[in-house]
């Protein structure tokens, strides 16, 4: 079932756990994350960064293998499609393409032009049925060509952009896309709580879920974190399953060189992944 993701996300926060956003590259990760999702019975996010969607040869791509995808797998939890990191003109593309979930990132925009820029995405959403992310205070690190900092968001800016009525707030309160580096400082939750004391209910978003932490994500979640991505963990385990297997040779044994059989291994491990992630965020059996 193809939904905004606002109710799902309300629900997780009434609820105290977090839903995955779950990044998608391919055929593979889709039917991954779906199928897991489902043997769950776990709401789920599918993420598409702008360069991801390029791959894919375009958004209109993505969204209707998502659509066809939910519906021959008959997968019945709800899945928001999202668009992660939008610039505003990919926003539109998204919308146009049949996203039903917008990240709008102004983080790099001065203060007040991301208010202004959301605030019309918001408009144009809201009428839609669609869920829209904003951001303040940009994620540390670089997805996609997307470089960020990592400084922590301004609480007064956090409630500018969270009073325009968005669905979902990413403030950056130290995490970072990407590995860790062994000298990080850790999430800043005081700058979390200050967010939280600004902003109220509204369900907050933390990037850079790769590499947290289990005891920090439980802290983040208690705090009002409701919704929680992941990217480059379902990365690694799959190009670490797909060098054992070649590694061990199997892929010159029989037809072992068969896409099928070649990337089998790799998607079982993004299913690991998300299965541990899922039961990490509590959000199993709440859809
Ligand atoms: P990681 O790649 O660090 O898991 O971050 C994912 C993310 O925040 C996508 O927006």
């Amino acid at each position: 079932m193809l939904v905004s993701a606002k109710e799902m996300l309300q629900k997780a926060r009434e609820g105290k756990y977090a839903v995955g956003q779950f990044n998608i590259n391919n055929l593979e990760w889709t039917k991954a994350i779906l199928l897991t999702a489902e043997e769950m019975r776990s709401p789920v996010i599918l993420g598409v960064s702008e360069g991801a969607g390029k791959y894919m040869t375009g958004f209109g791509t993505v969204a209707a293998m998502v659509k066809a995808m939910i519906e021959e797998l008959n997968i019945t939890v709800p899945v928001a499609l999202h668009l992660d990191h939008g610039t505003y003109e990919g926003c539109y593309k998204c919308i146009k393409a049949g996203f039903s979930s917008i990240m709008f990132d102004g983080s790099h925009y001065p203060i007040e032009e991301n208010v202004e820029k959301t605030r019309e995405l918001v408009h144009v959403t809201e009428n839609l049925g669609l869920s829209l992310e904003a951001e303040v205070g940009s994620i540390g690190g670089e997805e996609d060509g997307v470089v960020g900092m990592g400084e922590c968001a301004d609480p007064e800016e956090c409630k500018m952009i969270a009073d325009l009525g968005v669905t979902m707030l990413a403030a950056g309160i130290g995490n970072i896309h990407g590995k860790y580096p062994e000298n990080w400082a850790g999430l800043s939750f005081e700058t979390l709580e200050a967010v939280k004391e600004k902003v109220g209910d509204m369900p907050l978003v933390l990037h850079g879920g790769t590499g947290i932490p289990e005891d920090m994500i439980k802290k983040a979640i208690s705090l009002g974190v409701a919704k929680i991505n992941v990217n480059t963990e379902c990365q690694l385990s799959f190009a670490d399953a797909t060098r054992k297997y070649i590694e061990a040779g199997k892929d010159q044994q029989g037809k072992g060189y068969d896409p099928r059989k070649l990337l089998a291994p790799g998607t079982e491990a993004i299913k690991a992944t998300v299965r541990e992630k899922i039961e990490l965020f509590g959000s199993a059996n709440k859809a």
